[in-house]
Parts: structure tokens; sequence; C-alpha cells
């Protein structure tokens, strides 16, 4: 009797003991959840997350790379580019800075001659009696030399700017012949005079521009960006703010609003006592020989 007793005692212990344990191994809802299982969300980035929680990654991620823009072609140098707008920022190496009086700075047009700009200002050239440089493209040229004989006749000098205002830096030996050597043929058969200068177009150029060109390179310091804005006051600003002895200034005798700058300009450079001058006759007076496989910038 006792046994048996004992016997039903130790069978419902055992059942007992197998029904708790199958309980401890059932799926519960309160059991904890990762905070991340690999579907994030916007909220996960959120301030609230603890750190802890918030993949550092993650913030990455949703940042866009920042790689360098890449250059127009593979071989241009990257740092010397076109001086930035004067207009914007004073730049250190003296394309900007305050404005001062006196001395002598070159006026320079590039992309005519044009009917829409050139005539206007080699009336004002020859109002005030001063002198500009031009760097024809060969193409404009040919449509109108009687430009060219006029610009020559009043003092100004030709600069050359090449056939097609195509990237130098991308040309065989061969074609940069044609797109130089074209327009040096052109201005000297219609005016007698060969230009002795090239500004390369876009300011492209390389040690392989400088080698083959055979003429000096001429830059610019101050760039009006007249050609971008094509509005009048901030061309005259673009130069009047910046002005400086020995500046080489950059314009188009495309536009009609940089002739209506000019009307403004020139007799402004002219009371705070700048002298007007060609680019070569700028650079001869500063005692700077140009020459061949060099580039320039200003006179200084
Ligand atoms: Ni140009």
């Amino acid at each position: 009797m006792m046994k048996n007793i004992f016997t039903r005692v130790i069978c419902i212990l055992l059942l007992l003991s197998f029904i708790l344990a199958a309980q401890s191994c059932t799926p519960s809802s309160s059991v904890p959840t990762p905070p991340h299982d690999g579907t994030l969300k916007p909220s996960d980035f959120s301030g609230t997350s603890t750190p802890g929680e918030t993949p550092d990654d993650g913030v990455v991620e949703l940042t866009p790379p920042i790689t360098p823009a890449p250059l127009p072609n593979g071989t241009d140098e990257p740092t010397k580019a076109p001086a930035p707008t004067a207009a914007v920022t004073p730049q250190p190496n003296g394309t900007g800075g305050p404005a001062t009086t006196g001395g002598k700075v070159a006026l320079t047009f590039d992309d005519g001659p044009s009917a829409a700009a050139t005539a206007k200002i080699l009336d004002l050239l020859e109002r005030y009696q001063v002198k500009a440089t031009f760097f024809v493209l060969g193409n404009m040229a040919e449509a109108l030399p009687e430009l060219l004989k006029r610009q020559v006749a009043l003092g100004c000098e030709i600069g050359n700017h090449t056939q097609g205002h195509k990237y130098l830096t991308k040309l065989s030996v061969t074609d940069m012949r044609y797109q130089i050597d074209t327009v040096n043929n052109h201005v000297e058969a219609v005016t007698g005079v060969r230009p002795r200068l090239l500004r390369p177009p876009y300011g492209a150029k390389n040690d392989y521009v400088r080698a083959e060109a055979g003429m000096p390179l001429m830059l610019w310091n101050i760039d009006t960006e007249d050609w971008k804005h094509r509005n009048a006051q901030k061309t005259i600003d673009a130069v009047l703010n910046f002005v400086k002895d020995g500046d080489v200034i950059l314009m188009h005798d495309l536009y009609a609003t940089t002739a209506e700058a000019c009307e403004t300009i020139i007799p402004e450079l002219i009371n705070r006592g700048f002298e007007l001058v060609t680019v070569s006759e700028l650079f001869e007076a500063k005692g700077i020989a140009l020459s061949a496989g060099k580039d320039y910038r200003m006179a200084k």
C-alpha cells in the first residue's frame, strides 16, 4: 500500500517537472528583440537612439561621397587655371586686393572682332587716346578685316586667340599649328603686323602647349567674367574695385554690355592716373621680356 502511494507521488512529481520544463522552452512575446535587425529605418538615425544602438557607418552611407570634379581634360594644369573672379575675392597673389591709383594697366578683349561691340570700344579708345589689346579669333577676324586695320591704326595690339577657340591641350601638333598659324598669317596679311602673343582659349595650357605654341602665352590676372553675367555694372566693378599697376584685365569685345562698361572704365582709369597701354608695352615698361615657351598673367 505504502509502496503504491510512493510510486504515485514520484509519477506526479515527474509529470510536474516535465510540464515546467516544456513551458520554459515556449517562445514568449516578452523576450526583447535586438535593436537593429538589418532593416534600418530613418528613425534609427535620429537623436533618440543611444550611441551604442546607432551604427557609426549608418550616417556615412546616407552622405554622398565627395570626389574632386574632373578637369575639362586630363592634361590641363589644375593649379594654374585662370585667375579666380577678382570681383568675388581678392587674391593674395596680386590678382585682386584693394584698387590703387597710378601706373600702367592693359585692357584686353578676347573672341572678337564683332559688330556688336568692337567698333564702339575702338571709338572710346580713340576718344580718350588710349590703347588696348585685342586677342582675335581667326574665324571672326576674317569676316571683319576693317576692324583689324582700325585696331592697328589706333596703336592697339592684336594678339592671337586661335582660329576656332579650341582647347590647345587636346590638339595634335599639326592641329595646334593650324589654329595658331592661320591667325598670325591672316592678321599679318591684313594689317602688316604679325601677332606676338598667344592667348590660349579657356586659358588652357600645359608643358605641351608651352613647348609647341612657339609664342609667349599671355593670360590675365583680373577676370571681369563679362561673358557670364553680361552686366555693365558688374564689369565696371570687377575692374575698378581691384585694378592696380601692372594688371592685365580680361574682357570680351562681343557684348554691348562690355562696350557700355568701357564708357565708365576708361575715363575712370584715366582719372585715377593710370596709363592704358598694350600688353607688350606694359611688360616692356616693367622690364619683363616675353618669351616663347612661357606664360604670363600680369606685369609684376
Ligand atoms: Ni576666348
